[in-house]
């Protein structure tokens, strides 16, 4: 099959091509129910959306914005926590209704519950339309490492060690448990449409991997080969081995 890939000219023009695909679900269907990533990769797109919102504002009252992970064990209120920075990037700034801002929790004392829950309220909406997605330079999807099976749902998985020792040291928790919960990769899967997003040179190879390497779980992100619609929008550093 053949895949579909945009690659971005200039960064600036890598975030203004990402932040008018989120745009353009919602205008086409204001009932959109949409996934974001945070990280480096997303955080511009996300200034480029609130950007456009300020000079067009378009109707979010019906959309659903959710996270496909969320760091686990410390408080929401961390500055690293997934929920406060869509909060600050884009929720506040766009004004989407609390109710239709949907994030896994980052403490619960039943997490199996907690994700039965989160994949339930998104498929009570009606499935993901648009799912955005950031890719780790082990090819990770979400908190979705190597290794995670394909049939994955909803799931708690351990955090990467870099990732860990960061939230460790900016929040002093010492021991208590660090994860990730996370969209499964069957769950992924079933979105409607998906946006891998990747940017920098760090991502070369990887993307390399995922776009033309083999179909295994040791990468997770190479089974987006197999996704009907998906766009691979990429900038020419993180293409440079294609
Ligand atoms: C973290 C997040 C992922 C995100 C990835 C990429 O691991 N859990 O959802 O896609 O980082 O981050 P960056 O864009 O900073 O490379």
């Amino acid at each position: 099959m053949k895949l579909n890939i945009t690659i971005a000219r200039s960064e600036n023009e890598f975030d203004r091509l990402a932040a008018w695909r989120v745009v353009g679900e919602i205008l086409n269907n204001p009932r959109a129910v949409v996934g974001l990533s945070t990280g480096q990769t997303t955080r511009n797109m996300h200034a480029v959306i609130s950007e456009i919102f300020a000079t067009h504002p378009f109707d979010v009252s019906q959309a659903t914005i959710f996270g496909v992970d969320e760091v686990t064990g410390v408080s929401r209120d961390y500055a690293g926590a997934c929920y406060t920075m869509l909060r600050t990037q884009l929720i506040d700034v766009l004004g989407v209704p609390a109710e239709n801002f949907i994030m896994p929790p980052t403490l619960s004392d039943d997490f199996d519950a907690e994700c039965v829950k989160f994949s339930g309220e998104l498929a009570r909406r009606g499935g993901v339309d648009l799912q955005v997605l950031g890719l780790g330079v082990n090819g990770h999807l979400g908190f979705n490492q190597p290794g995670t099976p394909f049939e994955s749902t909803a799931w708690v998985s351990k955090m990467d060690e870099a990732l860990e020792a960061r939230i460790r040291r900016d929040t002093g928790i010492a021991t208590a448990p660090l994860g990730g919960i996370t969209l499964g990769i069957k769950d992924i899967m079933h979105s409607r449409r998906i946006l891998l997003v990747a940017k920098g040179e760090s991502k070369a190879e990887i993307v390399k991997q995922m776009l033309t390497g083999p179909i295994s779980i040791d990468n997770p992100s190479s089974v987006l080969q197999l996704h009907p619609n998906c766009e691979f929008l990429l900038d020419i550093q993180s293409a440079k081995l294609l």
